[in-house]
């Protein structure tokens, strides 16, 4: 397996929306494998094909931060969507692997169903609450060119970016 770079904000590339997958073959289980060991690695407990430089509807995902090897819980969704939402908003502290360093509170839907192509190419669908459907719906919005700073208020953005870019810029 292979350790990818991760693209950073603001890359263009992040703000593509991104193309459904005719089908799965072992091309694409190998992205899978390098995308889910770049997410270990970072480390992460999400990461979407644009974050890597592919404009495809797949993601990775295990909840188990920093897990054991042999506590790893990874899931894999092809052209994931969300088919229902809950009433109930819920808010989580997020960050991103491709915002390092940016981290704010934001809301969303406590509770999802969403249906996708699972890595032997099976259609499935799940039912995702707390944490795991912040983390899908987060995932889901970097599919669409969506970052999790676009739904936190105008001026926490431009002061979180403001530090982003300085610190950005420190690191060369
Ligand atoms: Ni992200």
């Amino acid at each position: 397996m292979t350790i990818l770079p991760i693209i950073k904000h603001p890359n263009e590339i992040l703000r593509q929306v991104c193309l459904p997958v005719p089908e799965v073959d072992d091309p694409m289980r190998q992205l899978m494998d390098d995308m889910l060991e770049t997410m270990y690695d970072a480390p992460g407990v999400g990461l979407a094909a644009p974050q890597i430089g592919d404009t495809r509807r797949i993601i990775v995902i295990d909840q188990v931060r920093e897990a054991e090897e042999d506590a790893k819980t990874p899931l894999f969704f092809v052209n994931p969507e969300i088919i229902w939402s809950g009433q109930e908003i819920g808010e989580y502290e997020e960050g991103c692997l491709s915002i390092p360093g940016v981290y704010e509170n934001v809301l969303r839907p406590t509770e999802c169903k969403v249906t996708y192509l699972d890595y032997f190419g099976k259609a499935q669908q799940m039912h995702c609450k707390d944490f795991l459907a912040t983390v899908i719906q987060h995932e889901i919005d970097h599919l669409n060119g969506v970052l999790f700073i676009d739904h936190i208020s105008r001026l926490k953005r431009s002061r979180a970016m403001k530090k982003y870019k300085k610190a950005q810029s420190e690191l060369g």
